[in-house]
């Protein structure tokens, strides 16, 4: 351990910008849902779902991920998951978050687009009014699947674009360049939404550069294969591009086959904007003040650091600069 412990970082002001909803949904609500929706899961018990979730890749993880989802049938399933989720983030004190939902994993099972984004959406409105945790809503597009199937998506979202602020791309990243997209995020930005999208978490920096010029995104999720594109590194740099880390979620899926192995430190001393995030809690071993945790132990980040990289997620957050300020003041007077 560093000069930090969990106390300071748990109550350190943070900021999340790169949480999958579904990746939220902890066993317990898991389990309770199915219940509810008489849902049959293949596990009986904590102990097989922990035994479950092993993996070592990306699809290993995902094929566990879309099959949890399968407990989400009704609106009230989508509010329960997001409110779970930011009773989380008040307890770690984290201030503003811009979550991801997959819209595909559910349509695709006949759940009605609106169903899913009404849950969501109902809950994120009373996290703010509740608890005082403001968020921005992000659709991502399941990459394994047809742009095609992702056009229809976007079509579906138009009704409730006062409730989305941007467009993402996710799921098996390896044969599926964001260049596939370009059509449909071209679509996405002139109906007024920003972009992000997964790029260089197990494909090649080559897929960091198309997702920056193909689909001009304003923040890149993952990109820790940035590193080995030292033209690419001094772009990000440049540019003030930043990228979503997500430790524990790397470590998990075997990017790195340790903590003490990951280049997040480095970037940040390098100059790169990065930015310390969960990706999907309930299956990684952690939400946002485990990640930092993770850092301080094996990597020895230094208070800081830690206070770097929450600067870094407000600055690269979707929010007014008068917000940003604010989120700022109260970062610069922690101690
Ligand atoms: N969907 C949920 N988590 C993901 C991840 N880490 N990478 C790609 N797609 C995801
Ligand atoms: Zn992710």
């Amino acid at each position: 351990m560093s000069e930090i412990n969990f106390d300071w970082l748990n109550k350190l002001p943070k900021v999340e910008l790169h949480l999958h909803l579904e990746g939220s949904l902890e066993p317990q609500l898991m389990f309770a849902l199915a219940k509810r929706n008489s849902v049959d899961l293949p596990y009986k018990s904590l102990e097989q779902v922990q035994e479950a979730y092993q993996f070592n890749n990306l699809q290993d993880f995902l094929n566990i991920y879309y099959q949890g989802a399968e407990v989400l049938l009704l609106e009230q399933d989508f509010y329960d998951l997001t409110w779970a989720y930011l009773s989380k983030c008040q307890q770690q004190n984290v201030l503003h978050v811009e979550p991801f939902f997959d819209p595909q994993t559910h349509t695709a099972r006949g759940i009605d687009f609106s169903t899913v984004i009404n849950g969501i959406n109902r809950a994120l409105v009373d996290g703010e009014s509740k608890l005082g945790i403001s968020s921005e809503l992000i659709l991502c597009f399941l990459r394994h699947l047809s742009e095609d199937d992702a056009l229809i998506t976007l079509q579906q979202a138009v009704p409730y674009l006062d409730k989305l602020k941007a467009v993402g791309l996710d799921s098996s990243e390896k044969g599926h360049p964001p260049e596939k997209f370009s059509r449909v995020f071209a679509k996405a930005r002139e109906l007024g939404l920003l972009t992000v999208a997964h790029a260089g978490e197990e494909g090649p920096a080559e897929y960091i550069w198309t997702a920056l010029n193909d689909l001009q995104v304003s923040r890149v999720d993952h990109g820790v294969s940035a590193t080995s594109d030292q033209a690419l590194l001094a772009h990000l740099i440049t540019t003030g591009m930043p990228l979503t880390i997500c430790p524990l979620s790397n470590t998990k899926l075997k990017v790195f086959s340790d903590m003490s192995e990951h280049t997040v430190l480095e970037m940040l001393e390098l100059g790169v904007c990065v930015t310390v995030n969960s990706d999907d809690p309930a299956y990684f071993g952690g939400y946002m003040t485990e990640n930092f945790v993770a850092l301080a132990d094996s990597l020895a980040m230094t208070k800081a650091q830690a206070k770097q990289l929450v600067s870094n997620s407000i600055k690269s957050s979707f929010i007014s600069l008068e917000s940003k300020d604010k989120l700022q003041q109260i970062l610069a007077d922690y101690i």
